[in-house]
């Protein structure tokens, strides 16, 4: 049986980690995160795929192209996490098992971030542990 698939997709100004505000988000890069989700992905019999992209259309397109075919997404919308009645319909109209994916802790952080209308639709949400977010949030999408 081939492996199954999770999609990991990142949003506006995630490609910038590894300099971005390394207080808040860490040193490490998207690349050497996404390279250990990969391996990681291996041992628990997933396929991972990773894209990111700075533009709201994208994502909502790449989540279009994925109905049917992902067991789960992995999504840090980053601000769009806050702003994007797009991306809450997508996940609503795709029926994507989406597990919502920060570094930071949003709701200890300014109030314009503590709304998540990723939230309103995803199954489930790993927040605040860094780049390891990312790592529990692919076990849990595994156990989904
Ligand atoms: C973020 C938190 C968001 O509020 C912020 O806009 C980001 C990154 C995180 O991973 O902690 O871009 O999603």
């Amino acid at each position: 049986m081939s492996a199954r698939k999770v999609l990991v997709l990142n949003g506006p100004n995630l490609n910038l980690l590894g300099t971005r505000e390394p207080e808040i988000y860490g040193s490490e890069t998207l690349a050497q995160i996404e390279a250990r989700l990969i391996e990681q992905g291996k041992g628990l019999g997933l396929d991972v795929e990773c894209r990111q992209s700075n533009h709201e259309g994208q994502l909502v397109d790449w989540l279009h192209e994925a109905r049917g075919q992902v067991h789960a997404v992995l999504l840090n919308a980053g601000a769009y996490t806050h702003t994007s009645i797009a991306l809450l319909d997508a996940i609503k109209a795709t029926q994507i098992k989406v597990i919502e994916v920060h570094l930071s802790d949003p709701e200890t952080r300014e109030p314009f971030r503590h709304l998540s209308y990723i939230g309103m639709a995803a199954v489930d949400c790993v927040k605040g542990l860094g780049a390891k977010s990312y790592e529990v949030a692919l076990q849990r999408a595994a156990a989904l």
